[in-house]
C-alpha cells in the first residue's frame, strides 16, 4: 500500500518511518503541499495521501484525487476546516484526522504563551543575557484569581480548563454542548457575549468553520475588558487580525499569544530568516512587545508526533485493509 504525503518536514519523515516499521507500508514523503496545482504530481499506485494543516484539499483537488484512485485523505492533525468534507464523501473518497493525539501538548502550549506573556519571561531571557538584571518593564499580574474564558470544551479545551482550574482562576466556558465533568470540577458555562464580557484571559479552542470564522472581531473586541489577554492555539480565521491590531494600538488588548495566524500557509513551517516578508500584517503584529507568535507548534511533542504517527497508519489499516469503518471518531467520511 502506497501512501503519499505532503507538506512533509524532516521530523514527520522521522517519526512515521519508525513508527511505520509494524505496519510495513511504502511511503513516500514530498515537501510541497498538496493543493490543486500540485496534485498531478501523485504517483498511480497510492491508495491514500497524508496531508497537514496547510495543505488544500478544496473540490478541484478532490476530483482529481478520485481520477488518481485515492480511496483515503489521512490528515496527520486534528482541525479539518483545510479538506472540502463534502466533495470528499460525493467522490466516494474517506477522511480521517487524529482527534485526540494530545491534547494537553496544545493545553499546555496555550498555557505557555500565557505565562510568558503574563511574567514578561521573554523579555527577561534577553535582558538577563545583557547582563542588565533591573526589573523595570517586567512587572507581572498573578494568574491566580483571575477569570479565564475558554470557547470550544472539546479535547484541548477541557484539558486548558482543568490547568487554568489548577491555577486557581475562575474558568468560564462557551460551547455548543456544555461538558458536565467540567461543569463537577466547577467551569460555569455561560453565552458566548458574557464569556467575553468577564473574562481577564480568554483562550480559543473551538474548531474554524463558517459560525465561528472572526469570531474576535472589531463587536466582540468591543465588548471585552480594557487590557485583556486572548490566546489563540486553534486556527487563525478564528481572529480578524486587522481588528486586533486596531485593539492592541488602543490597549482594548494588553496581550496576545498566537500560534495560529490567517495567513500562516505562507510563513509557518519553513525557515525565511533570510527572506524579506512581504506580509506587513505578520511584520505589524511581530513588532508588538506585548505580542508572542509561535508558529504552529503548539502539538509539536514527542508525545503527540507518536500518537499521529500511531493513529494515522492505524487508520489507514482499518479503512484501506480491514474496510472496518466503525472508527467514526478519527473518520470524518
Ligand atoms: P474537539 O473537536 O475535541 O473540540 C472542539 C470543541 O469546540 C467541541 O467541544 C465543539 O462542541 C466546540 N465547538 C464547535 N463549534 C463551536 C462554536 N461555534 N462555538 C464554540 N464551541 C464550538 O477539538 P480539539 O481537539 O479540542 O481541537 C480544537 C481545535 O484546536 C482544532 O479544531 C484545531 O483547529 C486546533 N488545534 C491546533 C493545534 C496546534 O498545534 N495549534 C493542534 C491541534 C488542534
Amino acid at each position: 500500500m502506497h501512501i503519499q504525503f505532503f507538506s512533509t518536514q524532516p521530523y514527520d519523515k522521522l517519526s512515521f518511518e519508525k513508527h511505520n516499521e509494524q505496519f510495513r507500508y511504502q511511503l513516500s514523503f514530498l515537501e510541497i503541499p498538496l493543493n490543486k496545482k500540485t496534485v498531478n504530481i501523485i504517483a498511480d499506485d497510492c491508495a491514500a495521501v497524508c496531508v497537514f494543516v496547510n495543505d488544500k484539499v478544496c473540490a478541484e483537488t478532490i476530483a482529481y484525487l478520485a481520477v488518481k484512485g485515492i480511496k483515503l485523505i489521512a490528515l496527520r492533525c486534528a482541525g479539518f476546516n483545510n479538506v472540502d468534507i463534502h466533495a470528499a464523501k460525493a467522490a466516494g473518497i474517506h477522511v480521517c484526522r487524529v482527534p485526540a493525539y494530545s491534547p494537553e501538548a496544545v493545553a499546555e502550549h496555550a498555557v505557555a504563551m500565557l505565562l510568558t506573556l503574563n511574567r514578561k519571561t521573554h523579555k527577561a531571557y534577553n535582558r538577563v543575557r545583557e547582563q542588565n538584571f533591573a526589573l523595570n518593564g517586567l512587572l507581572g499580574f498573578d494568574l491566580h484569581g483571575k477569570t479565564v474564558g475558554v470557547i470550544g470544551t472539546g479535547n484541548i479545551g477541557a484539558a486548558f480548563s482543568k490547568i487554568m482550574l489548577g491555577f486557581g482562576c475562575k474558568v468560564l466556558a462557551f460551547d455548543l454542548i456544555a461538558n458536565k465533568d467540567l461543569e463537577a470540577l466547577g467551569v460555569t458555562y455561560l453565552p458566548l457575549l458574557e464569556v467575553l464580557q468577564q473574562a481577564q484571559v480568554i483562550s480559543l479552542h473551538c474548531p474554524l468553520n463558517e459560525q465561528t470564522h472572526h469570531l474576535i472581531n472589531a463587536d466582540t473586541l468591543a465588548i471585552m475588558q480594557q487590557g485583556a489577554t486572548l490566546i489563540n492555539t486553534s486556527r487563525g480565521g478564528l481572529i480578524d487580525t486587522q481588528a486586533v491590531i486596531q485593539a492592541l494600538k488602543k490597549g482594548k488588548l494588553a496581550y496576545l499569544g498566537i500560534d495560529v495566524y490567517e495567513q500562516e500557509e505562507k510563513l509557518f513551517f519553513k525557515d525565511l530568516s533570510g527572506d524579506i516578508i512581504a506580509d506587513d500584517v505578520i511584520q505589524r503584529l511581530m513588532s508588538f512587545p506585548n505580542v508572542l507568535v509561535t508558529a504552529h507548534q503548539a502539538f509539536f511533542t514527542q508525545e503527540a508526533l507518536t500518537q499521529i504517527a500511531l493513529t494515522t497508519l492505524g487508520s489507514v489499516q482499518s479503512v484501506l485493509e480491514k474496510h472496518n469503518l466503525t472508527p467514526r471518531a478519527a473518520l470524518l467520511v
